[in-house]
């Protein structure tokens, strides 16, 4: 993949000679962003993120202990960690309280993709086999109730209440979006608005969360806390526009592909696709994804509609909007290290391949 790849550090990404200056926005960087680029300012804080990770997990019960040493090898890309920590340093510094969030946060997301994988029926997940394909729905259901309660508890035993009610409102969110999804899956009738709402709920919701979370234990004033929260929500919508388009692709990104298709997900792509056909193709089309289980010359009729009606470049479009408006967002801070990454994370969110 890009690891090889050489790029300039970070701090000279997404850069113009007006940087700094109000109200210009930085033109998006054409070289590619790799994670590692980004994390580089908070490297050592993550180091204390992931102990505050693991020991929040402890458990004497054998079978966890087992689901667990699996899960904590395949890493995940700690989107969410890295979030809370440039967003505390673009405010200030980092407080114990900034790791013990990004541990909550990422906490949370890990019990989300465990019960995410048991609703869509997911078998793989990070590039190896989801919890529910090797220990069966029982334990992945557990096991996500087992991450969510003990991300909870880490913020109450340290009284961190303005994060436990931020998260639990996300959570809740979180929930509320993907039973709208599933509402929606069954009527295929969902709209662009509608799809917007879904996204926000399940995933911007998080990634808000991450960003105010972020600025808040560094001591940042209430303005300065919802602007680094709009911008979360912006990159969050992005973030999640990227997801659904991966779903079209043929690329490994360590999980099934085709699966929203399969799901009866109806996501950005097949939603414009599915405005600009004609009536009778759309209605075809419709008929084939309502179906509860599809052949894979069916799955692939469907992507190749999709893409015929230009359903992937005009998601692409919007997602590029959203990004642009994090970047706008961005530009109302201070400049420096810390928010020069997170202008990275916006390239990074936009280019992954992962
Ligand atoms: C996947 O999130 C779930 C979505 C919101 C699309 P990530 O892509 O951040 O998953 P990991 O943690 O890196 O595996
Ligand atoms: C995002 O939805 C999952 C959550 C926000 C819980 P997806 O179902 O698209 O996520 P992936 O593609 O399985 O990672
Ligand atoms: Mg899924
Ligand atoms: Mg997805």
């Amino acid at each position: 993949m890009s690891a090889s790849q050489p790029a300039p550090h970070v701090s000279t990404q997404g850069r113009t000679s007006g940087d700094g200056v109000a109200g210009v926005v930085p033109a998006p960087p054409t070289s590619r962003v790799r994670m590692d680029q980004v994390m580089a300012p908070v490297e050592a804080d993550l180091q204390a993120f992931d102990t505050y990770f693991r020991d929040a997990l402890k458990t004497d019960v054998r079978l966890l202990n087992l689901v667990l040493r699996y899960l904590l090898k395949q890493k995940g890309k700690r989107i969410r960690p890295t979030l809370v920590l440039l967003a505390a340093r673009t405010m200030g510094q980092p407080t114990e309280s900034t790791f013990r969030a990004a541990a909550l946060v990422e906490l949370l997301h890990t019990a989300t993709l465990i019960h995410d994988d048991v609703v869509d029926e997911a078998d793989t997940r990070r590039g190896a086999f989801s919890i529910n394909a090797l220990w069966k729905n029982k334990v992945g259901v557990l096991l996500g109730d087992y991450f969510l309660s003990r991300g909870l508890l880490l913020a109450l035993d340290n009284k961190d209440y303005d994060a436990l009610h931020a998260l639990s409102d996300a959570v809740r969110r979180m929930s509320e979006g993907e039973l709208m999804q599933i509402e929606k899956a069954r009527r295929l009738d969902i709209t662009e608005e509608e799809y917007f709402r879904i996204i926000s709920d399940k995933t911007a919701s998080l990634i808000s969360t991450c960003t105010a979370a972020g600025a808040l234990s560094a001591g940042a004033s209430e303005d300065e806390v919802a602007r680094m929260k709009a911008f979360g929500e912006a990159l969050g919508l992005a973030f999640q526009i990227r997801d659904d388009l991966f779903d079209y692709g043929s690329e490994d990104v360590g999980k099934p592909l085709g699966i929203d298709v399969q799901e009866r997900k109806m996501t950005l792509p097949l939603i414009h696709a599915l405005r600009e056909a004609d009536p009778s193709e759309a209605r075809r089309i419709k008929r084939v994804v309502r179906k509860k289980r599809k052949s894979r010359r069916q799955v692939d009729d469907v992507i190749a509609f999709v893409k015929e009606a230009g359903g992937l470049g005009y998601a692409t479009e919007r997602m590029h909007e959203h990004a642009g408006e994090a970047r706008r967002l961005l530009q109302t801070f201070e400049p420096g290290e810390a928010r020069s990454a997170l202008e990275a994370l916006v390239t990074y969110t936009v280019q992954r391949k992962l």
